[in-house]
């Protein structure tokens, strides 16, 4: 039994020594030690030993045992360290490795939008915002924009009811401020507009507008000329031209236009002017009389000037975007370029 027992032990360890993993080391030790284990089963052979030699083979089985169970919590632990260093091997992170994550960038409908702001705060304007559900009231009839009247057909409206809309302008806030604020005043009022219009490469059914308004006493239309000759220099370079052409807007009388000169051929015609040398870029005129008696002014008192620009427009001429969508699809390779 002696023996029995001392090969046990050899035959034990010597496994024990090779097994790789915590499954292969469990499985020697039930195989062993466990309740019917190998042990177990040579100490069944106690029954036949003499009561002399009964202590002396108990002694060494728990010797044994003793010894083993060491031998096995040992070698867990080898197994556990060396199996956390692997993991760590595997999870480790290289902090040093120089990094390629690209820096986001602003919209360039926010490059643009921030620089008109910028010119304008400059200029002693006030930036004011509305809402862009409105009132059937502020986007046309306190415009001077009545019910029946044609320049409603121009600008496709989206109705909420018959007396709410999507705003199809950013001028029902030349309106709203009026109604609270007195003159003399110079707002600025940025936001989004929709109209009922299929997409492509110049249609939206939401695009942004600036909408602009000085209000006060003796204003002309040289005034008017002044501020936007110099908006457009500060924007697009002192070396551009601007002209004024007679336009109709319900809201402003007289009415025009303004263009400046080709952004792709400064004035000699091309296909990005039709030819024509120029590119229109805003609506403007003078504060019609019966918007001012609309908010309770008195047109003989007061009077003012009004614009109205479209932002995407302004950034497709001066980026050279020639698609109005790249804005709202927001391709990545498209929008890194305004770094
Ligand atoms: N609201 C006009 C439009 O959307 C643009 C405009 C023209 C605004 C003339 C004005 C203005 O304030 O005076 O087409």
């Amino acid at each position: 039994m002696k023996e029995d027992l001392m090969r046990l032990k050899e035959k034990t360890l010597e496994i024990l020594s090779r097994s790789k993993n915590m499954d292969e080391l469990n499985d020697l030790r039930v195989k062993v030690l466990g309740k019917k284990g190998e042990l177990t089963q040579i100490l069944r052979g106690m029954a036949n030993l003499t009561s002399e030699e009964r202590p002396v083979i108990g002694k060494l089985a728990n010797e044994i045992k003793e010894n083993l169970e060491n031998k096995f919590s040992e070698k867990t632990q080898i197994l556990k360290k060396a199996l956390q260093e692997k993991k760590m091997e595997q999870e480790f992170i290289d902090i040093t490795i120089p990094s390629k994550i690209s820096l986001g960038s602003r919209h360039p409908l926010t490059l643009v939008l921030d620089e008109i702001r910028d010119i304008f705060t400059g200029l002693g304007y006030q930036v004011v915002e509305g809402p862009e559900i409105e009132l059937d009231y502020y986007n046309f009839e306190a415009l001077n924009t009545p019910p029946d009247h044609p320049a409603r057909d121009v600008q496709d409206t989206f109705y909420i009811t018959d007396k709410i809309l999507l705003r199809t302008q950013t001028s029902p806030v030349q309106v709203r401020t009026m109604e609270k604020q007195q003159p003399p005043l110079k707002i600025i009022a940025p936001g989004r507009v929709f109209r009922s219009d299929a997409v492509d490469a110049t249609h939206s059914p939401m695009f942004h507008q600036v909408e602009g308004l000085t209000v006060g006493e003796g204003f002309t239309m040289g005034d008017l000329k002044g501020t936007l000759v110099t908006f457009v220099q500060e924007m697009f370079g002192y070396d551009r031209k601007a002209r004024f052409r007679p336009h109709f807007f319900p809201f402003t009388e007289p009415s025009a236009e303004m263009d400046i000169s080709c952004i792709a051929c400064h004035g000699e015609g091309c296909r990005v002017c039709s030819y024509t040398g120029w590119l229109e870029i805003l609506g403007c005129g003078m504060v019609h009389p019966n918007v001012l008696r609309n908010v309770g002014l008195d047109p003989e008192k007061v009077n003012g000037f009004a614009f109205g620009m479209g932002v995407e427009r302004i950034a497709m001429l001066k980026y050279g975007i020639n698609d109005l969508r790249l804005f709202y699809e927001n391709d990545i390779r498209f929008l890194e370029q305004f770094q």
